[in-house]
């Protein structure tokens, strides 16, 4: 696996305008190093004709092509989804006392995620967490460092995100650490799983009606 270390821009700052001129400047920011962001990749969604995705539809992703321990981002409704297929070291970390112990919404107690996503791993189906890759301090892009580390991105990590504008720290549920800029837990989309390998981003499963304006902060 190669180190994402050399990757992280630092000394991003959030230039004066508003939080979405930020998330447009930072975007730029992660694209010109996404060819060194190996875990990463951005891949094409199954089918999602041009209408479809100008409309903000619906995409299907095919998750039996993601190894454990892998990520993909796909696009829905012009924001980055993470789809990550955890391991069970990563699914035994997300119970891990020590780590409850220093994030600032451990029970995703704040509307963040759909009722079907409120639960200790955050999804539907434990082994896909499946995120709105946007900090919810001021829009930048987190990256992606499952491995639990000593040294990086920064000192004990225990795997999950980290945004290099201003040092947030999530989980690999996407769950905020105490004590950082961010505020909140990185949303969860609507998500439904229409087979055993494919999941749709953007569609409730029957009998939810959630609606994704209802979250508290993307
Ligand atoms: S945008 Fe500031 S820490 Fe992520």
């Amino acid at each position: 696996m190669a180190s994402n270390e050399a990757t992280i821009p630092t000394g991003t700052h959030a230039p004066e305008g508003t939080r979405r001129d930020f998330l447009y400047i930072a975007t730029g920011t992660v694209a010109a190093v996404g060819a060194a962001a190996v875990l990463v990749p951005l891949i094409a969604q199954m089918n999602p004709d041009a209408s479809t995705l100008a409309a903000g539809g619906p995409v299907d992703l095919d998750v039996s092509k993601i190894a454990p321990g892998q990520q993909v981002v796909v696009r829905w409704r012009e924001r980055p989804i993470f789809v990550f297929h955890r391991t069970p070291e990563t699914l035994k970390t997300l119970q891990d006392p020590k780590l409850l112990g220093l994030l600032s919404d451990p029970n995703s107690q704040q509307m963040q995620q759909p009722p079907y996503a409120t639960n200790a791993t955050r999804s539907s189906k434990p082994e896909f967490g499946i995120l709105v890759g946007i900090c919810t301090h001021l829009g930048c892009i987190p990256m992606f460092y499952p491995q639990p580390s000593a040294t990086v991105p920064v000192s004990d990590w225990p795997g999950g995100y980290f945004c290099p504008c201003h040092g947030s720290k999530y989980d690999p549920a996407g769950r905020v650490f105490s004590g950082v800029p961010a505020p909140y837990n990185l949303p969860v989309p609507p998500y439904t799983f229409v087979s055993d390998t494919t999941v749709r981003i953007g569609e409730n499963p029957s009998g939810s009606s959630w609606d994704f304006s209802s979250i508290r902060q993307l």
